[in-house]
Formats: structure tokens, C-alpha cells, sequence
């Protein structure tokens, strides 16, 4: 629990001045302005780890959108731009790095669309389909097969979205026969015809998304029937293992929605979704993605903060339905959405990732880690050309983003035992938004070492982080000198993690954060033994 002693940064810089700069381990190449730095106090509370952090809650989502599939992932075996049986063999490396624990597909709204008997067989046989939700034409060459196989390839856990809104239950169940069933059922031997004798593994099926909107148009009590009716028919075959179920569930702070489905329908299913979006302004004028004001970028941290506060007040929901915690509460959908630029030519809600990316994310990962007792899957919008996506692409040419680096760094906490960190925080004010200045997540790593994640949101000033205890910090440090700095496809290597190391003094452990910045360290303290 982060202990929020707000107090303004002029106080904080009175007491304590020093240099960004002086005395930190990170390599030359980041260089941010030396700035007067405040001061926080942080510690670990060792004595009470929380419940583990499941791996799935760095998720990933790719939807039938833009090129986000298409061109994104997917080039096919006859393209001149290097693959593997068809995925692009740049992103698929990108990804492997990643271990990207579960991927969420084929949408979004354009799940309630997708009829999956139209994506297997023979590819030049499969029927072009418009994409409503999304304009353009799918001529579905990247269907179940290819979906199941490119799961596998990246080493993730496969999260189908089923069609609820536009679908019958059986239809969506003999999906699952299909990819998993080890019988000789038609449907088996059609996926063996198709190239695929074993059966694979679903691990989650979500009922529809976003009954409330484009997967309905339904009111929370229809929803509720709707996810009863739909639970009870998906039976899996038992080779497939154990299924969880996620019913779609409200967005942001609609706690009445996941009130009525829990009251209704609360035990048929094993998880409720929640999606949230962040912008600077709001749905019809969202923010820019480059050349953004500080006010914007305080805004935009600000909101992605919410969602500690949201994920509290769904948990209290939860617990009055489900005092043993069995259903889980799925993020399966969260990032940053800004507006698109009409200019723009590389598709449906492409847009750059900067460094206000990387901290909202870095943000967004502590809040889950903070909440790992319900939250034990998310999933970010989107994994490739699309929000606020871990890579870009243009034609034969691959590009990480800022965010991707985060996850990147972040990797230690998948699997790991949070810590309580007790953080005094200055917070910093810009354009009416006041936002505390230092976020952080402290968890012992399933490698047995102590890890500890600090993002400095202020875009301005530095600030120092001190441990009481002696010891050593270890690891990677991303920052940059402009807010909307990114990695373009002619300098991809703009925002880039940089080595950084901090050894204890007479005072302590103090790591120097540069302004918006996110560090991860192994932590070697003295006492901070298992
Ligand atoms: O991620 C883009 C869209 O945002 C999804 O299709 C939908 O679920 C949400 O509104």
C-alpha cells in the first residue's frame, strides 16, 4: 500500500538540494538537464508479502484492426518480407524476448462479428468478410490455426474472445472443440485436416465484449442473462484442461455494472472484465500523441493513477459476492488512446508511443502488482500497430516502442511475491493537475532475488529515492530528454534502456530518478534475505 504524504515539491527542494545527476550509475548516453532533486523516503515491508503477481497480468491484445494482425503480425508465406510460416520473423523475435504470457484475440468489438468457421481450411477458399467495426476487407487468412500456432511459437497462453453478441452458444463451444479436442470428432478431424493433429490448450475464453456497447447494446441485468446462458453451454473437452471463463464486464469506475453481474450471474463465471482507456481530454478530443503540453502529460498520468482507485472499489464489489476470491478481475483491455492524425497512412488507430507511455504504463503494471489478490490477468491495447502498442511497423521495417521497453524491463515481476512499499511522496503540480511524483512496486522475483520498479512521473524535476538499509541496486533505467521522445523507424534506438547501478553511502540507498524516468533494480540489501 503506498502511503500517499502529499507535500509540494518548492518544500521538498528547500530541504534537500542536490544534483540529478551526481553520483548515479546510469550510462552516459541518457543525459536529462541536471536539476534540483526532492527527496523520498521508501521502504519495503518484507515481513508481508501479497498474494503472487500471476504472470498474465502483462498481457497483450490483438485485435482485427488496422494493422494490427494484418501486416502487423501476420504477412503471409509469400511475402518478401522475412517470415515463418507467415508472422513477420522481426516481431516474433521482439516478442519471444518478451515471454508475453497470454494474448488475448481476435477483438475487441470485432469479436462479436467474427464467426471462426470462416478463418480455417484452405486460405485461398476462405470467404472475404467486411469489417464492420473497423472498415476494409478480412479475407480471414489469419484465422484459428494461425492464431493457435502463433501463440505457441511466442510461448503464450491463448485468450480467445468468443462471439456472444452475433452467435449461438453452440457455435462458440464447438470452437473449442475444434482446437482442443483429442477425439475423433468431425470437428477434431477437420483441425487435423487442416494441419494440426494435436489439440491445443485454451486457456481463457471471454463471453462477448463490451455487452454495453458494440457487443449489444445490453444493460448490466441482460448482460447477466446473457453470460448465464452462455456458461452454461460451454462445456470443453476435457483434454483441453481447466477453462476460465470471463464474462465482459463494465469499464472505468462502473461499479453498479459489476454489481449487477455479480449479483445475477456472479457464479457461473470465473472472471469479470474491466476496460479502461486513458486520455488527456476525453472521448471526442482525446490528446495528441506527439507535441503534447506538460498540463497534458500531467493529465494523462493522472488518469492512468485512477485506476488504483477503481480496481479498489470493483474489488469491494467482488468481495461482497466472492469472499474467497475465486473470480478474477481481468484488465483485458487498458493504455493510452490519443487521436489519430488523419494524415497518417499507417492504419486505423496507429499512433507513436513516447516516454509518457513508458511511465503510464510502468504506472499501470505497480497498480496491478497492488491489486494482485483479484486483478490476475490484463491485457494491453494493442500489441502492434495499434494504441498504445509494444511495436510499430512500416512495410519491411520493425520499430519497439518505449512501452515494449518497460515490459521488457518489468519481466522479473511476472510470477514474483509483492512487497507493501511505503513511499512519502512530494507530488508535483502542472495546469491544475496535482499528481504524486514517485510510483513503485517491490516484489521478490520467482529467480529468489528482490526486485524493486520506481517511475519519477514529474517531467521536470528529479528526484532522490532513499532506503534506509545498506546494500546494492542493479539493473536498467529509461529515460529521455524530451516528454514525447520515441523510437522512429530511422532512430529506433531513441528511448532505449540504459545499464544503472546505485551502491549505498553513510545515508543509505539512494537512487537519483531523473525526470520522467522508470528504473527496475535487483536489489543486494543487507537483511532483505528470504
Ligand atoms: O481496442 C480498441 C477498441 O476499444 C476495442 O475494439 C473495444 O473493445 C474498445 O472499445
Amino acid at each position: 500500500m503506498l502511503s500517499k504524504i502529499g507535500r509540494s515539491l518548492k518544500s521538498a527542494v528547500a530541504a534537500v538540494i542536490c544534483t540529478a545527476m551526481a553520483g548515479s550509475g546510469f550510462a552516459a548516453s541518457a543525459k536529462p538537464a541536471p536539476a534540483p532533486a526532492a527527496e523520498v523516503a521508501v521502504s519495503i515491508d518484507l515481513a508481508h508479502p501479497g498474494p503472487r503477481i500471476e504472470p498474465a497480468v502483462h498481457g497483450q491484445f490483438a485485435e482485427h484492426l488496422g494493422r494490427g494482425v494484418y501486416d502487423g503480425i501476420w504477412v503471409g508465406p509469400d511475402s518478401s518480407i522475412p517470415n515463418t510460416k507467415g508472422y513477420r520473423n522481426d516481431v516474433l523475435a521482439a516478442l519471444k524476448k518478451l515471454h508475453v504470457p497470454v494474448l488475448r484475440w481476435p477483438g475487441g468489438c470485432f469479436a462479436d462479428e467474427y464467426d471462426w468457421r470462416d478463418g480455417i481450411g484452405p486460405r485461398a477458399q476462405r470467404p472475404k468478410r467486411l469489417n464492420a467495426s473497423w472498415g476494409g476487407l478480412d479475407d480471414n487468412s489469419f484465422g484459428t490455426n494461425e492464431f493457435m500456432d502463433f501463440a505457441e511459437l511466442i510461448g503464450s497462453e491463448a485468450y480467445l474472445s468468443g462471439n456472444m453478441g452475433s452467435m449461438e452458444p453452440r457455435a462458440m463451444n464447438q470452437w473449442i472443440e475444434y482446437i482442443s479436442s483429442g477425439s475423433h470428432s468431425t470437428l477434431a478431424d477437420q483441425r487435423r485436416a487442416n494441419g494440426r493433429d494435436k489439440p491445443w490448450h485454451v486457456r481463457y475464453l471471454g463471453m462477448g465484449n463490451e455487452t454495453w456497447g458494440c457487443g449489444g447494446n445490453l444493460d448490466a441485468a441482460a448482460s447477466a442473462v446473457m453470460h448465464r446462458r452462455y456458461q452454461t453451454f460451454i462445456r470443453p473437452p476435457s483434454e483441453n484442461g481447466p477453462l476460465t471463463k470471463v464474462a465482459s464486464g463494465g469499464s472505468g469506475d462502473e461499479y453498479q455494472y459489476t454489481e449487477t453481474l455479480m449479483k445475477d450471474a456472479g457464479k457461473f463465471v470465473d472472471a469479470i472484465s474491466l476496460h479502461y482507456y486513458t486520455f488527456s481530454g476525453d472521448w471526442s478530443n482525446k490528446g495528441r500523441a506527439l507535441g503534447f503540453s506538460p498540463a497534458d502529460w500531467a493529465r494523462q498520468v493522472s488518469r492512468a493513477r485512477n485506476l488504483d482507485q477503481y480496481l479498489t472499489g470493483h474489488t469491494k464489489v467482488l468481495d461482497k459476492y466472492d469472499p474467497e476470491k475465486r473470480v478474477g478481475l481481468y484488465v483485458d483491455e487498458w493504455g493510452n488512446w490519443y487521436d489519430g492524425d488523419p494524415a497518417d497512412s499507417h492504419g486505423a488507430l496507429y499512433q507513436q508511443n513516447t516516454m509518457l507511455d513508458a511511465v503510464t504504463a510502468a504506472t499501470t503494471l505497480n497498480i496491478f502488482h497492488r491489486h494482485s489478490d483479484r486483478v490476475r490477468l490484463a491485457a494491453i491495447a494493442q500489441m502492434v500497430n495499434v494504441l498504445q502498442a509494444m511495436i510499430l511497423t512500416d512495410g519491411p521495417r520493425m520499430v519497439t516502442t518505449p512501452t515494449y521497453h518497460v515490459f521488457d524491463m518489468y519481466q522479473p515481476f511476472m510470477g514474483a511475491t509483492p512487497y507493501p512499499l511505503t513511499l512519502q511522496l512530494p507530488t508535483f503540480e502542472i495546469g491544475g493537475a496535482t499528481v504524486p511524483t514517485v510510483d513503485g512496486s517491490a516484489a521478490r522475483g520467482a529467480d529468489g532475488k528482490l526486485w524493486l520498479a520506481l517511475v519519477n512521473a514529474d517531467p521536470e524535476h528529479a528526484v532522490r529515492v532513499r532506503l534506509a538499509d545498506k546494500g546494492s541496486a542493479v539493473g536498467r533505467i529509461l529515460t529521455a530528454n524530451r516528454m514525447d521522445a520515441h523510437n522512429t523507424f530511422d532512430q529506433p534506438n531513441a528511448v532505449v534502456p540504459q545499464p544503472y547501478s546505485q551502491r549505498s553511502g553513510k545515508d543509505g540507498l539512494v537512487l537519483t530518478l531523473p525526470a520522467k524516468s522508470v528504473v527496475v533494480v535487483q536489489l543486494d540489501m543487507a537483511g532483505a534475505a528470504h
